[in-house]
């Protein structure tokens, strides 16, 4: 296939040509990355099994991970589930269009193919109007994963969408940078109590006022073994890894400055390569190797827009040993620290109070 066409618009003006042009393709059996508030997606017509498997191929994606449906109108959820119990009634009634995607019990219209072989299916109304304008020009249901290939970061702009999948699908809405920069919130209402399949933006204690009762899926708790995978099948696989060795630094600020110090000093007394991930707060702690910016600590939205691009830089720096602080910033700390946790492949020491050694 050639190269993806890129079209570039905004919220406040959007290029109704293109969004129509995109909805035909998605109509055809075609496959259109554009623009959510959280990240980037690669859309097919959800209601179309032969689109889900391009989306799947297009991505190098392991079929049994299934697919968010997004829709543009509250009503047209009802087609798609077998029933909508009361609280999740209440949750989306608050909180869409936005960062939430919840699990319910499919109805015959969606193929299996889009659930991964599911009974379940995942729905997400996107609060952003190109977004929208798109999926109710594509008919309404629009299949859409991240539009990264399978494993890299989520791509938070049109650029990195070109760079992973440009020359496999055939249109890209450019909307600018992703507002949120992180996944949506998922929570599963197929239980007794919902429960949070993948912490965002939308937090638990969010959660908890709207709905009362919430449990954490125990699959994503860092004490889980390998008994207890997470319930969303996408959140077992490794993801967001950067090709260099990522390691996360905690412990008293201090000696976590001094940790990463003395480990980057050392890769680059060897000749190689290592880089820092930190924040406005900290930046002057390190004097050298790649050192990266991810946000204010003041202003935590800004490091969940930044990851993802930050995790991509490294990747173009050739960066061989990345090192992070970590982020348990008050509202997005737990979001943020799943993807990063994921991204470091569990790998997460703390730093010693003396902060010399290098351990
Ligand atoms: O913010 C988002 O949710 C973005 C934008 C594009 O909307 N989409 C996104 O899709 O992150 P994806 O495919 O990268 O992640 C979807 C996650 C996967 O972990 C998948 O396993 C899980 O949702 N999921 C989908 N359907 C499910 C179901 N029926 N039961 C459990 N988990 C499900
Ligand atoms: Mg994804």
């Amino acid at each position: 296939m050639s190269r993806a066409e890129i079209v570039s618009m905004t919220e406040d003006c959007p290029d109704l040509q293109a969004i129509h042009k995109a909805g035909s393709i998605l109509q055809s059996g075609g496959l259109v990355a554009f623009p959510t508030e959280t990240v980037y997606g690669l859309g097919g017509n959800a209601l179309d099994p032969e689109a889900a498997k391009k989306i799947y191929l297009a991505k190098g994606r392991p079929s049994d991970n299934p697919l968010i449906v997004h829709i543009a109108d509250r009503e047209d959820l009802d087609l798609l589930v077998s029933g909508i119990p009361e609280e999740a009634e209440r949750l989306i009634s608050r909180c869409w269009p936005g960062p939430l995607t919840i699990i319910l019990q499919k109805s015959g219209i969606v193929p299996k193919e889009t659930t991964g072989g599911l009974e379940t299916v995942a729905v997400r109304f996107p609060d952003n109007r190109i977004a929208q304008a798109f999926i109710r020009a594509s008919g309404g249901y629009v299949a859409a994963p991240s539009a990264n290939l399978s494993g890299r970061p989520s791509p938070t702009s049109a650029e990195h969408v070109a760079e992973d999948l440009g020359d496999r699908i055939d249109m890209i809405l450019d909307g600018g940078p992703a507002k949120i920069g992180l996944e949506s919130t998922i929570v599963d209402f197929t239980e007794d109590i919902p429960v949070i399949l993948r912490p965002g933006y939308l937090g638990p204690e969010k959660l908890r006022e709207i709905l009362g009762e919430v449990k954490m899926d125990p699959g994503l708790l860092s004490e889980a073994d390998a008994n207890t995978p997470p319930k969303a099948p996408g959140m077992r696989y490794r993801h967001y890894a950067p090709a260099g060795d990522l390691k996360i630094i905690e412990g008293e600020p201090a000696a976590v400055y001094a940790e990463i110090r003395n480990r980057i000093h050392a890769h680059l007394q060897a000749g190689e390569t290592a880089g820092v991930i930190c924040t406005e707060e900290s930046r002057g702690e390190y004097p050298e190797g790649n050192v990266q910016c991810i946000g204010s600590r003041a202003e935590e939205e800004t490091i969940a827009k930044h990851l993802y691009e930050i995790l991509r830089g490294f990747d173009e720096a050739g960066t061989a040993y990345i090192y992070s602080e970590s982020f348990y910033t008050p509202l997005m700390g737990q979001a943020i620290m799943n993807r990063l946790i994921k991204a470091a492949g569990h790998q997460v020491i703390t730093a010693e109070q003396k902060g010399d050694s290098n351990g």
